[in-house]
This record gives C-alpha cells, sequence and structure tokens, in this order.
C-alpha cells in the first residue's frame, strides 16, 4: 500500500516510524514531513491545511490511504474531502472534529449526555462574560473557543486576572476569531492523565494511558507549550479508574457522537482530569496528542496499519492490538525562548552518539547537506522505554545528555510527579 501522513512534528514521525514497520505499507509519504522523517518516508512540500494541494497529489500519485495527524486539516475537513475523492482517509470527519475544534460544541455534548466534566458557561459578550467572572469568584478558568495552538486557556487565580483574560480575548482578538465565543468553567484539580482511544465509530479500543507535561518550566512553572514530555502508562490510571472512564466517559462519548450524527473515526483524545469526585474531562481532541504519541506508540507490538484500516473499515472488534508490557518516557528538546521567541537554524550536534535503543523523534528540524538544523519551538522527542518507569525515565535522559544545540532547552522532571 502506498500510504501519505499529513503533518510534519514528532507525532507525525512517531507514526511514521510505526508505519515503517508494517508489511503492509511498500511506500511511504509526509506531507510536509521534516528533517527526521525525510529518512523513513518521501517529504512532500505540501502544507497540512492545503485540502486541495493533498488531494490532487494522492490522486495524482495513487496513494491508497492517508492518515491524517494534525487538528487543522481535520477542522477543515480534509477527510471529508479525501473520502470523495475515492481515497481511504484516517480521521475524522470536519463535523466530528468539533469536539476538539469548538468548546462549546463539546461542552454542550457532555452536558447533554451527562459526560462529567467542569460547570460551565458560554458567552458572546464581554459584559456578561465580566459580570459572571465576579459573581463565581477565582480560581476560574477562561478559555477561547476555537483552536488557538493549546495556547488559549487561561487559569485565573484572581478575579483581576480573570477579568483581563476575558478582555483580552475578545476585545484585543488575542486568539483572532477563536475568541469571538469564550467558555468559562469551574476549576478543577488532580491528577490529568490523557487516554487516547482508537475508534471505528461503534468500538472504542483504548490506547496505554500517558501523561503530558504543558508547561514550559520544572516544577509545572512558565507558559503553557504544546507539551514538554511525556511518560507512558500513568502511575495515576488504575484499572479500577481506567473501567470507571470506559463506563462514564468513553463509550457515552463515542455512543453520543453517533447518535448526534456525527459517528467518530480515528483517535479521539480525552484529556482527563482524577478529581475527588472521580474522573472529569477537561478536553477532547481528534486526533493523536503530542508528544504523548511519541511515548505511547512506542509501546505498539502490533502493526499499525492493520489498527489504521480496522479503523476506516468499521472492524476494530475484528482485531486485537499487542502492547509491549514496558513504560516509555519522551523528554522534548526545545529551542530556547519557546514557546515564545527562539531561533532556528541551529546545527544539531551528537545525534549518532544515542544508543540505538533510545528513539529520537524529530519535531523541528530540516536535513541540509547531511546535517541536521533546528527548524522549529519543539527539536527534539528524545524517547525510550523500560521495564518501569523510572528506568524510562532514566534511558531518556541519557539520550538527551548525548545531543547538543545552541540554546537547547528541556525540562529536567519529565515523569517525576
Ligand atoms: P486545555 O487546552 O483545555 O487542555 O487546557 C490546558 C490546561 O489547562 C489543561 O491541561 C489543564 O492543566 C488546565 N485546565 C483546563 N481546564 C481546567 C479546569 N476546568 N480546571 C483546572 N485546570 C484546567
Ligand atoms: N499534548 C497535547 C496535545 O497534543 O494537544
Amino acid at each position: 500500500m502506498k500510504v501519505l501522513v499529513v503533518g510534519g512534528g514528532g507525532r507525525e514521525h512517531a507514526i511514521c516510524t510505526a508505519l515503517s514497520k508494517s508489511n503492509k505499507v511498500s511506500e511511504l509519504y509526509c506531507a510536509p514531513g521534516n528533517g527526521g522523517i525525510s529518512t523513513i518516508a518521501t517529504c512532500v512540500p505540501i502544507k497540512a491545511t492545503d485540502i486541495d494541494g493533498i488531494t490532487a497529489y494522492c490522486t495524482e500519485n495513487a496513494i491508497d490511504f492517508v492518515m491524517v495527524a494534525p487538528d487543522d486539516p481535520l477542522a477543515l475537513g480534509m477527510v471529508n474531502k479525501l473520502t470523495e475523492a475515492g481515497i481511504r482517509a484516517f480521521g475524522p470527519t470536519a463535523e466530528a472534529a468539533r469536539i476538539e475544534s469548538s468548546k462549546a460544541f463539546s461542552k454542550t455534548l457532555m452536558n447533554k449526555y451527562g459526560i462529567p466534566t467542569a460547570k460551565y458557561c458560554v458567552f458572546d459578550n464581554v459584559n456578561d462574560a465580566i459580570n459572571f467572572v465576579e459573581k463565581q469568584g477565582a480560581p476560574i478558568v477562561i478559555k477561547a473557543d476555537g483552536l488557538a495552538l493549546g495556547k488559549g486557556v487561561i487559569i485565573a487565580e484572581t478575579v483581576m486576572e480573570a477579568k483581563t483574560a476575558v478582555i483580552h480575548m475578545m476585545e484585543n482578538k488575542a486568539f483572532g476569531s477563536s475568541g469571538d465565543k469564550i467558555v468559562i468553567e469551574e476549576f478543577m484539580t488532580g491528577p490529568e492523565v490523557t487516554v487516547l482511544c482508537f475508534t471505528d465509530g461503534k468500538n472504542i479500543v483504548p490506547l496505554p494511558s500517558s501523561q503530558d507535561h504543558k508547561r514550559a518550566f520544572d516544577g509545572d512553572k512558565g507558559l503553557n507549550t504544546g507539551g514538554m514530555g511525556a511518560i507512558s502508562p500513568s502511575p495515576y490510571y488504575t484499572e479500577d479508574i481506567a473501567q470507571r472512564c470506559m463506563d462514564e466517559i468513553f463509550r457515552p462519548t463515542i455512543d453520543a457522537m453517533a447518535k448526534e450524527g456525527y459517528p467518530f473515526k480515528g483517535v479521539i483524545y480525552f484529556g482527563l482530569m482524577l478529581t475527588p469526585n472521580g474522573p472529569k474531562v477537561i478536553e477532547y481532541n481528534a486526533r493523536f496528542g503530542d508528544p504523548e504519541t511519541q511515548a505511547v506508540l512506542s509501546l505498539l507490538d502490533s502493526d499499525i496499519m492493520d489498527i489504521f484500516e480496522a479503523v476506516v473499515d468499521g472492524t476494530l472488534d475484528k482485531i486485537s492490538i499487542r502492547w509491549k508490557n514496558k513504560s516509555a518516557c519522551c523528554v522534548v528538546m526545545a529551542s530556547g525562548g519557546y514557546p515564545q521567541k527562539y531561533n532556528t537554524g541551529c546545527p544539531i550536534s551528537g545525534l549518532d552518539a544515542v544508543p540505538e535503543d533510545i528513539t529520537v523523534f524529530h519535531a523541528g528540524t530540516k536535513l541540509e547537506n547531511g546535517q541536521y538544523l533546528t527548524s522549529g519551538g519543539r527539536v527534539l522527542g528524545v524517547t525510550a522505554l523500560g521495564d518501569d518507569l523510572n528506568a524510562a525515565i532514566a534511558r531518556a535522559y541519557h539520550g538527551v545528555g548525548c545531543i547538543s544545540f545552541d540554546n537547547a532547552h528541556y525540562r529536567k522532571d519529565i515523569g517525576r510527579k
């Protein structure tokens, strides 16, 4: 099969790595890909959001199967378009992807079907929002409705901070039209766990749990980022909690989407908080998370193409998926300054010195005349397995120690919570 992956970050490198091990994949393509991906797939210089460009490329080059990894092409309807063109595509339709692309949509769905989540109100008027904040008090959570690269969430410690956030989003348009509508939420507490699930719209199969580290600095300090590291599985996610999540959250969500007329096919991301009152949904994503996927897929012990086909064909109940009985840790090496201003074009050294059992997924690199250069905020995801979490963490940091580039920044406490 000729398979094309859409996207170009660490997550896509992890997906391409899994696909490159499949017996079913004869040719692997990635659009746009990156320096690391170019060593295992043919990189096609088309932007991930260029729906028409990618559809035309797939038609002209007889691509059999497309895996759409990032949120924006999904929200823009890339899977709808590819399917109309007769190309098998992995991922939700634009209608189903609203579970991520509109917080108002997902909160309304959870409310209607009794799926546990933080109490909330939706506002499209600044004064109403500010009155509500004054009435509720702090801490309180303010979220832009649309996609905001994971940065549209403010945890306000004081009423003043909450009011500033409302004005920032609604009047100053800090996230453009994503802030025309905002969601104001109850502040929840407890450990955070991510659970990705494969679903074909009817059947649902959870992957090993994981935990992201969203803040830029050690001790969960600094700005929110796309994610600075991940471990899998999460020590907090016991079998009892997993059963509750399946019964109270995963199954009801998939059934609700089908009932509403938007069956969800692909990978659904459950961002959960294990509160004193049970597990609750923080957010849904319509796709694999990054960097969680780099850790989670490293544990996969089955042919990923069998799973992708079963998701698209609606036959997930016909296959079994095996996972390695190990732990995984991914440490993100970022450009100093990320998630704000940072430099690119810095030579990366030491990649050859990384032992073979450690996998370095590339997130923001390019390959020029045989030299890898930094090309993004998140640069590498250094990923290792171990018999337990501590062993995986130690091994990943061993890998990090081999690699250097100007102004490299990474957290030293991944998995230590
Ligand atoms: P989100 O983009 O919705 O995942 O939010 C980013 C981060 O903000 C989450 O990973 C949580 O750490 C935090 N967060 C979001 N919503 C809440 C909430 N209602 N209560 C407490 N923390 C939250
Ligand atoms: N790691 C969080 C996300 O992919 O949205």
